[in-house]
């Protein structure tokens, strides 16, 4: 897949349906000569798209640097854009020559450095090393290129192979000059109760993208950035898509220029941060995965779902159905003991739910928020036979018992605060900013650390826990650790999410049959990184079915809905006061990992008995619901509905969720045109019996029927009737 051609000094990347080309310009400086749809070789029209500059005007006397598309631009040399690395060496100067020293081209793909990136078995990674002669700061630029997905990893390494330390002030992981900047940029902003909301607008000249310095992925952004070509759309058109495998805070950007040529660039979040690397040390950047869909959005969102579920997900929930839970929370809250939960139990049981979540509020003295973070064992006063006993009896009505922990964190009103008041992030002699009454625990701090993965394991282990929920519910200020010297303090940024990815590491390697799922006040962390470690994530607390929709469609872009934790919650819902059929309410929820978070013994015989209907569809369902392609056809921002199906991949079985929200009277019904269905194979719904052509169904649609009342879901589950079956 990867080939070096000695004459034209070109890499060339290419899988069946992607290129990816560099070229060693003047032998010396790696240059992006293109990506792309497949090319089967480099032709000379494409070498003489840098023609304008010759091998010979190639120097960094001039400054043609500064118009060459760059694999690896730096600041302080010939390029006067932004570059991807900025450096301070010891005098205080910045300019960096990375000039061409060796490759090799490699079966496989190794792993990172203490954080997390993508399996590659099937991969091959071609590492280019580039050194700066006068510090001897040595880089190595890593790509990787798979068979089955349209994504090519990058990922940066440094290495200080000189005598005198140098200070990285940006190491951003991935950077593509492209030669038009004819693009719309997409990105994925939002906040709490409202994440991951698609917002296009038109490449302009100058700096546009996301970013965060709030010390996670964040809620507010993602790392995640998308350029679409003139008229693409959904399902057609030329797509690039850049995220970051990264939990900690980023930027994403697109550089305009002189010459109407666009930088894209991300990586971590340059402000803030600094390293300092000594003679011999390392410093590994986050890996980026660079996607190119000729299929638009749609195409770029499957290949991102690919990636994550054949080379990112790992654990043995990976690939398979996931437990249907109920969580505590909103049927609770903090107010619960053992009797309230196991009354929750039994009638989860009595419905078909696997799996039973105590969610926050078990431990120490907590009946509020504003206590008790750190202190991880029981509060008797709730649950006066422990963990253990509340789980054992869980066990014994035949469900799974997952239980809520917060491990970052630490309340100011907590023994573990008292016994070690400097293990917080702050900054001496000044206010400990307190969120949700909340100080985050200083995991830059190997002490810390093993603090929090000996408290976890054991708390674990007496609940003998079959699922854990791993919240995070604030965003970090005063900076600052007791464990760094002055010299070190923004180093702290990167050494928290390093920190973090060790504890959970070892935490998740102790426990390989427990299932995992992150949380962060909803989806405040959801990102490709911890995707490598936890299999779900909690998508939103917002779980009212419409704003959900807008959530998972957003999200959908990226991520694949075996990972979008999704509850079917109580009417009124508690974050929009809105209601919303239970039929709809579990449509949506379908999106996603499914599962319960409100009070049973609340609802109606008749309710209870939909919810074990629901159950044993999802059942039967989820294999396809979680991992099959994934079309989104309708979209909840640009109308009054929203739509979405997967199809398996042999195409003779799919599932089409349709949401209307407002009903509007005296409406002539509408048509849904589906999508990633064989022409040729003919399809009954499962359901009603009805069949269709799937030539029909792909070119003038389904039927919808017209609602009667706001927020009606509709859903199709379409089965193929077996070859040779002639349809009704
Ligand atoms: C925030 C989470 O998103 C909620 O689901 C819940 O677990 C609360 N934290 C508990 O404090």
């Amino acid at each position: 897949m990867i080939t070096f051609d000695a004459e034209s000094r070109c890499f060339h990347l290419a899988n069946d349906r992607i290129s990816y080309i560099i070229r060693l310009g003047a032998g010396k400086y790696p240059l992006h000569l293109y990506w792309g749809p497949r090319v089967r070789r480099v032709s000379e029209d494409l070498l003489s798209a840098l023609s304008a500059y010759t091998d010979e005007t190639f120097s960094l006397h001039g400054l043609p640097l500064d118009r060459l598309p760059q694999e690896c631009p730096t600041y302080g040399c010939a390029d006067l854009r932004e570059g991807m690395l900025q450096v301070r060496h010891a005098d205080g100067t910045h300019a960096l020559d990375l000039q061409y020293e060796s490759h090799a081209i490699l079966s496989g793909k190794p792993p990172l450095a203490g954080l997390p990136s993508a399996r590659g078995e099937t991969a091959q990674t071609l590492v280019l090393t580039l050194t700066d002669g006068c510090s001897g700061l040595s880089v190595r630029l890593l790509y990787t290129l798979w068979e089955d997905v349209d994504i090519i990893a990058r990922s940066v390494e440094i290495v200080n192979r000189g005598s005198a330390p140098v200070v990285l002030d940006r190491v951003l992981s991935a950077c593509v000059d492209f030669e038009q900047a004819d693009f719309s940029l997409l990105t994925l902003s939002g906040a709490w109760a409202r994440e991951r909301q698609p917002f296009l607008r038109p490449l302009v000249p100058g700096d546009q993208g996301v970013s965060t310095a709030r010390g996670a992925s964040s809620a507010q952004t993602s790392p995640f950035l998308a350029l679409l070509s003139p008229g693409a759309t959904e399902e057609q058109g030329l797509v690039y898509a850049f995220a970051l495998c990264y939990s900690g805070s980023f930027t994403a950007s697109v550089h305009v220029d002189q010459d109407f040529t666009a930088r894209a660039m991300l990586g971590i979040q340059p402000f803030g941060f600094s390293w300092t690397l000594a003679s011999g040390e390392r410093f590994q950047a986050p890996e980026a995965y660079l996607c190119c869909s000729a299929q638009g959005l749609g195409g770029m969102s499957r290949q991102f779902h690919r990636l994550v579920h054949r080379h990112i997900t790992t654990g043995p929930y990976a690939q398979t159905a996931r437990p249907i839970l109920i969580n505590n929370w909103e049927a609770t809250y903090f107010d619960f003991n053992e009797e309230k939960l196991l009354a929750l139990a039994r009638q989860a049981r009595a419905v078909g739910i696997d799996l039973f979540v105590l969610d926050d509020g078990w431990f120490g003295h907590r009946d509020r928020d504003d206590s008790s973070l750190g202190d991880w064992w029981e509060d008797l006063r709730k649950l006066p036979q422990g963990l253990g006993g509340l789980s054992s009896q869980i066990h014994a009505m035949g469900m799974k018992f997952g239980l809520w922990v917060e491990p970052e964190m630490v309340s100011p009103d907590s023994r573990l605060y008292r016994a070690h008041p400097d293990w917080c992030i702050h900054v001496p002699g000044r206010l400990r900013t307190e969120a949700r009454h909340q100080l985050v625990l200083d995991l830059s701090r190997p002490e810390v650390r093993d603090y929090i993965v000996e408290a976890i394991s054991e708390a674990l282990t007496r609940g003998q826990v079959d699922y854990v929920k791993w919240d995070m519910n604030r965003n970090i200020t005063m900076w600052g650790s007791q464990g760094l010297p002055a010299g070190r303090q923004q180093e702290l940024p990167h050494r928290y999410i390093l920190g973090l990815y060790e504890v959970m590491g070892r935490v998740i390697r102790r426990f390989p049959q427990v299932l995992f799922e992150s949380c962060a006040g909803g989806g405040g962390r959801f990102d490709l990184g911890l995707m490598c470690l936890m299999p779900q994530a909690w998508c939103s607390d917002d779980t009212d079915a419409w704003m959900r929709c807008r959530i998972q469609y957003g999200t959908s872009l990226l991520f694949p809905p075996s990972v979008m934790g999704a509850h079917v919650s109580a009417v009124p819902n508690h974050q929009t006061g809105r209601s919303s059929p239970l039929f709809t309410r579990a449509a949506v929820a379908m999106g996603g990992s499914y599962g319960y978070e409100l009070d049973l013994g609340k609802l109606p015989e008749a309710e209870l008995a939909q919810i074990r209907e629901l159950n044993t569809r999802v059942h039967s369902m989820q294999q396809l619901l979680l991992y099959g392609d994934f079309y989104r056809l309708r979209s909840p921002f640009s109308g009054n509905d929203c739509a979405w199906m997967s199809v398996s991949p042999d195409r003779r079985e799919a599932v089409v969720t349709h949401v209307f929200a407002l009903a509007q009277p005296n409406t002539k019904p509408r048509l849904l045109r589906l999508r990633g269905l064989d022409p040729a194979l003919d399809y009954r719904d499962a359901d009603t019996g009805r069949v269709w052509g799937g030539d029909e169904l792909l070119s003038r649609g389904l039927r919808l029927e017209t609602p009667w009342n706001d927020y009606q879901a509709q859903q199709f589950h379409l089965v193929a009737l077996p070859h040779g079956e002639s349809r009704v």
